[in-house]
């Protein structure tokens, strides 16, 4: 057999175990980065692996049979995560989101929501527990989900001509099985629902009113997302992003829109209500409108690193910290100091150059979480 060689560049592998202060705090929920922010929201990926091929992601010639996904070994067990999940509370986290990969695919995911339902905030409010997934398993799971005590969920759809949406998810998944998903999610009371599409351009722009007319009335909210480079493997060019300011021109021109003031402090969508009362759709526009200002989410990699933005390119092992036995105030404490450091703002600082492409290299957000 032969063996699996690691390229020496790749990014997961590169990693620091945070310092452990020499005097320990306890948390007050009032954390706050170098650039004032608070840390309020955890995504936390329990898989890297996916059923899916989308092309802005997994793309099939880099995510091939060959490619070394994570081994089961390196994967927080649920009991790390809720531990995890626990210190990041303690210290102001009021919302949780699973993402993966897919992170239906991660076996008895039920379970382990079922334990992060269990957190309450210090002072005993229940958490924002939410998950985004590609909606192919969810008919078959989102009663066992609501059951095990999941509030909400966030479904990725890129087009609904089923040519373009195989084409997007590059292994032939049907559009209907992801719309029966999210009845079938609505139906058991996993909302409010959001449905997210990746604009890429001259793969799936045709679809922005199809889709906009599709989720008009209904009781989903769909918001279009500006493609963005993220990752190393995607091939991500300048000219492939679609402006949200274009989305809403479009949008605008058949079914007039206005804009809407946000829900909470650091939403990454901004909000346009139809004006004829058929409900409201989102811009998600990290390329061409950065919303790092208030950006207070932290990201756990499978593998138990902590990421300060999506587009970092190195992590802080916090599973090194519980695997060498340290305990949970020096783990909260390490990471309060690492918040503070904090001073990523990838997206309002991106360096383009003059071909449009990106200039420096960054872990794949299927591993990160999206
Ligand atoms: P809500 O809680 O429903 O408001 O969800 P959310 O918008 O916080 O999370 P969601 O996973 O739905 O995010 C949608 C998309 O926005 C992601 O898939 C990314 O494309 C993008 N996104 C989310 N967070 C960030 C971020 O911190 N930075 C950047 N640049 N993009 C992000
Ligand atoms: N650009 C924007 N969003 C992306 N996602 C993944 N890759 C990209 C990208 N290159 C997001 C999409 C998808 C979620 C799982 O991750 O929102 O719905
Ligand atoms: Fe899978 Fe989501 Fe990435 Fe598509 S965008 S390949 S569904 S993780
Ligand atoms: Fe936050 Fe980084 Fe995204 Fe900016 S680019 S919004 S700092 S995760």
């Amino acid at each position: 057999m032969t063996e699996k060689v690691i390229p020496l560049a790749d990014l997961r592998y590169q990693q620091s175990v945070p310092r452990i202060p020499a005097i320990l705090e306890t948390p007050s929920g009032l954390l706050s980065d170098a650039l004032g922010r608070p840390l309020h929201d955890l995504r936390i990926s329990v898989t890297d692996r996916c059923n899916f091929r989308c092309v802005y992601c997994m793309p099939k010639e880099v995510f091939d049979k060959d490619y070394a996904f994570l081994p089961q070994t390196s994967l927080l067990s649920f009991e790390e995560i809720t531990r995890l999940a626990r210190v990041f509370v303690a210290h102001g986290v009021e919302k949780l989101r699973l993402t993966g990969g897919e992170p239906l695919l991660r076996k008895h995911i039920e379970r382990l929501i079922e334990m992060l339902a269990a957190i309450t905030t210090p002072d005993g409010r229940p958490l924002d527990l939410t998950l985004t997934t590609n909606g192919s398993l969810l008919a078959r799971k989102a009663q066992s989900l609501k059951d095990a005590g999941l509030k909400r969920v966030t479904v990725s759809l890129d087009a609904l001509d089923e040519t373009i949406f195989q084409r997007m998810n590059d292994v032939d998944f049907p559009v209907s099985d992801v719309l029966h998903g999210l009845d079938v999610a609505h139906r058991v009371g996993l909302g409010p629902i959001k449905v997210n599409m990746v604009v890429k351009a001259g793969a799936n722009d045709d679809q922005i009113l199809p889709m906009a007319r599709h989720f008009k009335d209904s009781p989903f909210i769909l918001r279009f997302i500006e493609y963005m480079d993220v990752g190393a493997s995607n091939g991500w060019k300048m000219d492939e992003v679609i402006a949200s300011a274009e989305v809403a021109r479009r949008i605008n021109e058949h079914m007039p829109i206005a804009p809407v003031a946000a829900n909470y402090a650091g939403e990454t969508a901004r909000r346009w209500r139809y004006l004829d009362g058929g409900g409201e759709v989102g811009m998600i526009s990290s390329v061409t409108q950065a919303f790092c200002g208030d950006c207070s989410r932290a990201r756990l990699s499978t593998e138990g690193k902590l990421y300060t933005c999506l587009f970092a390119s190195s992590g802080h092992d916090l599973r090194a910290l519980m695997r060498s036995g340290r305990s949970d105030a020096e783990i909260s404490s390490a990471l309060a100091h690492l918040w503070r450091k904090r001073s990523d703002r990838y997206s309002e600082q991106r360096s383009i150059d003059t071909a449009g492409l990106r200039q420096d290299r960054r872990v794949e957000m299927s591993y990160i979480g999206g």
